[in-house]
């Protein structure tokens, strides 16, 4: 994909900013981002690193013409990664004997996979330009990838992320749940920046992949909690796939009818009440929210315009100060 027209304007705009002195209120601003919170840009990898993005595409190609199930789970890992401290990599490191346990540790991290690729795209940098590439871009760019190559829009995506060298498990309990409601939801994304559009529509990315019994079994089995607008012939299936004595622990269900393709099937089973998560299910209750659902039900292309736009926003949360050179594991202080 060509970058476009930006790309040659951001190397300008970035001259104009140190250029010209600058104004008191964008000094403020700038003194606000998080540490080692540095402008994303277009065109950071030009000279140092030209080969950077099809690296990864490669990487995610190979690995994706083996098992399909690496897009939803590389999607995943990046929302992961950008809802705990930035996206740093941090979801990527592994526990260590000095940090037990790490985020991808934690407790929601149950069918997080395909940490793999991004050692494979990691690897194949390395040799080609080593220490430019972060680990965070990399999940930033293999996520895109892994959207485009099951049949979902494809974007730009701004460059320049740094690793963290902190991942901690508890800090996922700050992720949201498959119990969230509405409120919590909405919460969880707005501490974030993000709005209340973004979660619908990021919430779309559920169009992949599959959630173990474990993330809906309640839905299915405790009387109270069965939602009436749950359809009668889904809990129905859902219960045979995830029976109350289910001891099978790789059991579950597709988040949706066509699981290996990004497309819109989500939103449209949303409005029959075959949505998967309680979470899922929370996008219906408010009228502003589920207008959303009901135009990405009925046009693809809406869609995918909005998801590649909140991908970027989401992209964008800082974090990290390092370029590693093991994703699993901090750099040694020199
Ligand atoms: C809105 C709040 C969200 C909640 C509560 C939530 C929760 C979950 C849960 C519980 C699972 C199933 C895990 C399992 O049982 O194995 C899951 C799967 C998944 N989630 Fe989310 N999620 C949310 C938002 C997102 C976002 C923003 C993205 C990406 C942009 C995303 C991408 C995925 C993907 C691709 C899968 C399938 C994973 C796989 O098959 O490996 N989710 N999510
Ligand atoms: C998930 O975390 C648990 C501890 O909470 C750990 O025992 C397990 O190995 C982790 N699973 C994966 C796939 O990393
Ligand atoms: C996680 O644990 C650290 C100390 O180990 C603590 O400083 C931090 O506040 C905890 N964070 C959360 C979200 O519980
Ligand atoms: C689970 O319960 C069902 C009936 O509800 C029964 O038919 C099945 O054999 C049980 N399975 C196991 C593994 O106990």
């Amino acid at each position: 994909m060509a970058p476009a027209a930006a790309e040659s304007s951001s190397d300008g705009r970035r001259w104009w900013l140190w250029g010209c002195a600058l104004p008191p209120l964008l000094l403020a601003v700038a003194m606000l981002l998080p540490r080692g919170g540095e402008a994303l840009s277009l065109d950071l990898y030009e000279e140092r690193c030209p080969e950077a993005e099809a690296a990864v595409t490669v990487a995610v190609r190979q690995a994706l013409a083996k098992d399909r199930t690496v897009a939803a789970g590389l999607l995943r890992m990046h929302f992961h990664d950008c809802f705990v401290r930035g996206c740093d990599g941090s979801v990527l490191l592994d526990s260590t004997e000095k940090n037990v346990p790490a985020e991808k540790d934690g407790p929601p991290n149950v069918s997080l996979h395909a940490f793999y690729v991004i050692d494979n795209a990691k690897q194949a940098l390395e040799a080609l330009c080593p220490g430019v590439v972060s680990c965070a871009d990399i999940l930033a760019l293999a996520a895109r990838d892994a959207v485009a190559l099951s049949g979902g829009p494809s974007w730009v995506v701004p460059v320049g992320r740094r690793d963290g060298r902190v991942s901690l498990a508890n800090e996922t309990s700050t992720l949201p749940g498959p119990g969230a409601s509405f409120e919590q939801l909405k919460q969880a994304f707005h501490a974030r920046g993000l709005s209340t559009k973004d979660l619908v529509v990021l919430s779309g990315a559920h169009t992949l992949g599959f959630a173990h019994c474990s993330s809906f079994q309640n839905r299915i089995h405790q009387q109270l909690l069965h939602d009436p607008a749950l359809s009668p012939s889904f809990a129905a299936a859902l219960r045979r796939a995830c029976p109350a004595n289910n001891t099978d622990r790789g059991a579950g269900s597709a988040m949706d009818a066509t699981s290996a393709t990004f497309d819109n099937t989500y939103y449209r089973m949303l409005q029959v009440g075959r949505g998967l998560l309680s979470s899922d299910e929370a996008l219906l209750t408010h009228p502003k929210t589920r207008a959303f659902v009901a135009l990405f039900a009925a046009s693809q292309e809406a869609f995918f315009r909005a998801f590649a736009k909140s991908m970027l926003r989401m992209a964008a949360l800082n974090g990290g100060d390092e370029v590693r050179a093991n994703c699993r594991r901090v750099n040694n202080k020199p």
